[in-house]
């Protein structure tokens, strides 16, 4: 089975790459642009595998796509390759409308030429995943409810509105065309070899640092935390084996306060890397600014995709948190240079509603 993963220099699809080359019958291309979060390494572990290769190219450019499935013979494409960060995509939308909405357009595309070439057995088998967020259903009260497979769409950020479209998008190529389309969205993933732009990293490395923890208003908006490994397996699962023109919600059922995650985060590190002078990194917590158009609360019904294809996340968020810390402390290697050339924590997205 032939893989292409899209953006697997990135956070996620870099532990779908990790977690597909385990697989001795699996061949995975990897099809990144290298933007600022696509880092080659993330890939080290399999740099050297025989069942892995990387190509350098843009999503948006339709005929190179196209060139590398023939070139590879893919039977599976994984479409993760986005911009992915709200604060990024409230100072700058127009790159996430070009990749996440252009950029996919173009792929289905390249993906509907190649299918219409295909055999007819392999035809039968080929997918097109798209790997998508919660984000585009908007947000929850604090009271409760939760997302599920039929919530409306109702995106508030250019990143969650761009996701959406991308949907969209994807579910119009198999209503009209009949491309063999599946779909997840997942909620706020962590675990190593996150971008330090992203919540949970941004907080270990500016605690390690001595730097402010910046927590967005009260800190008290809700995320539903998905160890990154646990979604690597259930995007296997959905790529290989969900029905077409069906959606998967994948959720880590860990919903925690953004301050009850600092906070965590801070006690993990007392008890293993204690300050000098003996204070809490507690005391490092800076309430700041809230972020525009702030989604209160996420929350996952992750009961499809265990029903019907036997996904259960191995991690809680506790055994989760606690082996991702230890990560960032193990392996400064990776992280170093990105804080030092690349992103070295300052605010983003801090715009005002009808500022210019
Ligand atoms: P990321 O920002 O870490 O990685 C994105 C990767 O895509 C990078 O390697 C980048 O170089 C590549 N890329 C960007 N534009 C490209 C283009 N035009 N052509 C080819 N490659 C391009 O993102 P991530 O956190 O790994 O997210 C992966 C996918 O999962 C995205 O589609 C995102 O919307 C979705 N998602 C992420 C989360 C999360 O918590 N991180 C949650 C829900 C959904
Ligand atoms: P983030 O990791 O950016 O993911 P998302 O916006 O996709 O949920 O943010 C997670 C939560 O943490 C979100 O409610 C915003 C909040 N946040 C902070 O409080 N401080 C920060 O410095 C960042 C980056 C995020």
């Amino acid at each position: 089975m032939n893989f292409l993963v899209t953006g697997g220099a990135g956070f996620i699809g870099s532990a779908v790459c990790r977690h597909l080359c385990a697989n001795p019958a699996y061949r995975v291309t990897n099809l990144d642009k290298l933007t600022y979060a696509g880092n080659l390494a993330s890939l080290r572990q399999i740099e050297n595998a025989h069942n892995y290769r990387f190509a350098q190219a843009d999503i948006c450019d339709e005929k190179s796509v196209l060139d590398i499935m023939h070139r590879d013979d893919i039977d599976i494409v994984m479409n993760l390759a986005a911009e992915s960060h709200v604060d990024r995509s409230i100072d700058g939308p127009g790159a996430f409308i070009e990749t996440n909405i252009v950029g996919t357009y173009r792929i289905l595309n390249a993906a509907l030429e190649y299918w219409r070439g295909l055999a007819d057995d392999r035809k039968g088998r080929f997918r097109f995943h798209h790997v998508s967020t919660d984000e585009v259903f908007g947000d929850l009260p604090f009271e409760g409810g939760m997302f599920v497979e039929e919530t409306p769409y109702a995106p508030s950020s250019p990143y969650s509105a761009s996701k959406a479209a991308s949907d969209h998008l994807v579910r119009a190529w198999h209503e009209t065309y009949g491309l063999p389309v599946v779909l997840s969205n997942c909620s706020n993933n962590y675990g190593p070899y996150h971008f330090p732009e992203k919540l949970i990293p941004l907080v270990i490395l500016n605690a390690l640092d001595e730097k402010p923890l910046p927590v967005y208003g009260a800190g008290a908006n809700v995320r539903d935390w998905l160890f990154v490994e646990d979604h690597a397996r259930a995007l296997e699962l959905v790529a290989t084996k969900g029905t077409p023109g069906e959606s998967y919600n994948v959720g880590g059922n860990s919903e925690r306060t953004n301050l009850g995650v600092v906070e965590t985060i801070c006690d993990l590190l007392d008890s293993r890397r204690p300050r000098a002078g003996g204070k809490s990194y507690r005391d490092l917590i800076s309430f700041v600014t809230d972020r525009p158009g702030h989604d209160r609360r996420y929350a996952i019904d992750a009961s499809k995709i265990g029903r019907d294809l036997g996904w259960a996340p191995n991690e809680n968020f506790d055994s989760g948190l606690a082996r991702t810390v230890d990560w960032y402390l193990d392996n400064k290697w990776w992280w170093g240079p990105i804080r030092e050339q690349n992103y070295a924590g300052e605010r983003l997205g801090e715009a005002r509603k009808g500022a210019a």
